[in-house]
């Protein structure tokens, strides 16, 4: 179900009128919705019901601490990709030992911090990766548990920027290095083998190119335990998409239930071999908080003009990049669609300097100058990609939770946005 709905003319996050959050908190705010949230992450947990299995949130998605929180609390471990992001883990109660390290260029540092919280597993993106892990980890007296991320050369079928799995994406090794990577992991001492992924890219709409991702790495997983390499995990990445406009995602459920039944009939097929028990690992991040989240924005200026009709608000892609940099549609609804202006066809954008800076184009909207808009299904991507250019402080975020408000983010003044900077002294 939809966490936001127009109740008696007037778009409510849950139960509470997102006018009601822009006259107490401002605009641009992000609003997000725990019920939302928690209902995305149940349908993960329950399909993964009986299963060896770990759900790691993609915490890239949204890493506000109140949403890495409540996700903790529901058992969730993390992927993350920076030293900063497994700070924000331990900052939000989340467990060091159900993380992920993901990413290709990991630092010195980042993967000492790592190492010293018993980090689950480093995924690992290359052999320089690989042998950097061993010293370091030998350095610090310890054994660095590592997976290879393996690049199936499969065809996700996304915008070319969140594909991952083909040859040319700068992620994974090859599939055809990846038995030798595995060799020669296993002849470095600080290494231990634990697991085995892939992430293909993000928002996919069908399953086939995740369960062909799937094939290849049971068969890689076959061919390493003939040469002694047993896995402990197998671990499929994030990628499962949401709907925008009117995408039709396959269910969670109907995902991860082929997965596990693809799993069965492959253990099935092998009964008595070693890996029979292998854990299956989950990254999402955009299905768990894609549509748990809207931007609200207020119309600053109408600008009608002979080509195109602007409608001109105080959101900018600052703010959320997604539409400036991937063409992503996303749905503007009115806040309060009881409007007595007749609609007309505009192009939302913001106040940047910059062509680029839209939020969505030709939409038939009936607003005036201060009415609020909401940028739907902004949860994912939104608020971790913003950015400060102009000079302008990121949004507030507010968590709509069981009749209340929170603000879980403050928005940022310009104070903090100088606090770092200095001129220079003679
Ligand atoms: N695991 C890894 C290793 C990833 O790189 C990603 C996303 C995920 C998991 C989570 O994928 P998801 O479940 O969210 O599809 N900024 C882009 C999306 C970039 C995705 C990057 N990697 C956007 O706004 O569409």
């Amino acid at each position: 179900m939809s966490f936001f709905s127009y109740q008696n003319g007037e778009l409510c996050a849950e139960n509470i009128p997102l006018s009601k959050i822009a006259a107490q908190f401002g605009t641009p705010t992000y609003v997000y919705s725990k019920a939302a949230l928690l209902e995305n992450f149940s349908a993960y947990a329950n399909a993964c019901q009986g299963h060896d299995a770990l759900i790691c949130y993609a915490m890239k998605a949204n890493s506000n601490l109140a949403v890495l929180n409540l996700l903790a609390q529901q058992g969730a471990g993390f992927d993350l990709v920076s030293g900063g992001e497994l700070l924000r883990v331990i900052a939000a109660g989340g467990d060091p030992q159900k993380c992920l390290f993901s990413g290709v260029g990991k630092t010195r540092d980042e993967i000492r911090l790592a190492l010293s919280h018993n980090i689950l597993c480093f995924n690992v993106e290359s052999i320089a990766e690989l042998y950097s892990l061993n010293t370091i980890a030998g350095e610090m007296g310890k054994k660095a548990p590592i997976s290879l991320r393996v690049n199936p050369n499969v065809d996700a079928k996304t915008h070319p920027y969140i594909a991952t799995g083909l040859k040319d994406n700068k992620f994974g090794i090859a599939f055809e290095d990846a038995l030798a990577t595995y060799q020669a992991a296993a002849q470095l001492p600080h290494l231990h083998i634990v697991g085995i992924d892939c992430h293909i890219g993000s928002q996919l709409l069908d399953d086939a190119p995740l369960l062909a991702a799937l094939d290849k790495l049971i068969e890689l997983i076959d061919q390493l335990a003939e040469q002694g390499i047993t896995l402990h995990h197998l671990d499929l990445g994030g990628g499962i998409g949401i709907t925008y406009a009117d995408e039709r995602p396959v269910a969670v459920a109907d995902y991860l239930g082929r997965v596990f039944a693809r799993i069965a009939s492959w253990r099935a097929s092998k009964s008595g071999s070693q890996h029979t028990s292998i854990k299956v690992i989950f990254e999402p991040g955009r299905s768990i908080v894609g549509n748990a989240g809207v931007l609200l924005t207020k119309v600053e200026f109408l600008k009608p003009g002979a080509e195109k009709n602007f409608c001109i608000v105080d959101a900018a892609m600052n703010d959320l990049m997604r539409p400036a940099m991937y063409q992503a549609w996303m749905d503007v609804k009115a806040v309060n669609n009881a409007a007595a202006v007749e609609p007309s066809t505009y192009d939302v954008v913001g106040p940047i300097c910059e062509s680029g800076d839209w939020l969505a184009r030709n939409r038939a909207l009936a607003v005036q100058t201060g009415d609020l808009l909401a940028i739907m299904s902004a949860g994912a991507y939104g608020m971790t990609m913003a950015s400060n250019y102009n000079t302008r402080g990121r949004p507030a975020e507010v968590m709509v939770a069981d009749g209340h408000t929170h603000l879980i983010r403050q928005r940022e003044t310009i104070e903090s946005l100088f606090a770092l900077e200095s001129i220079l002294l003679k």
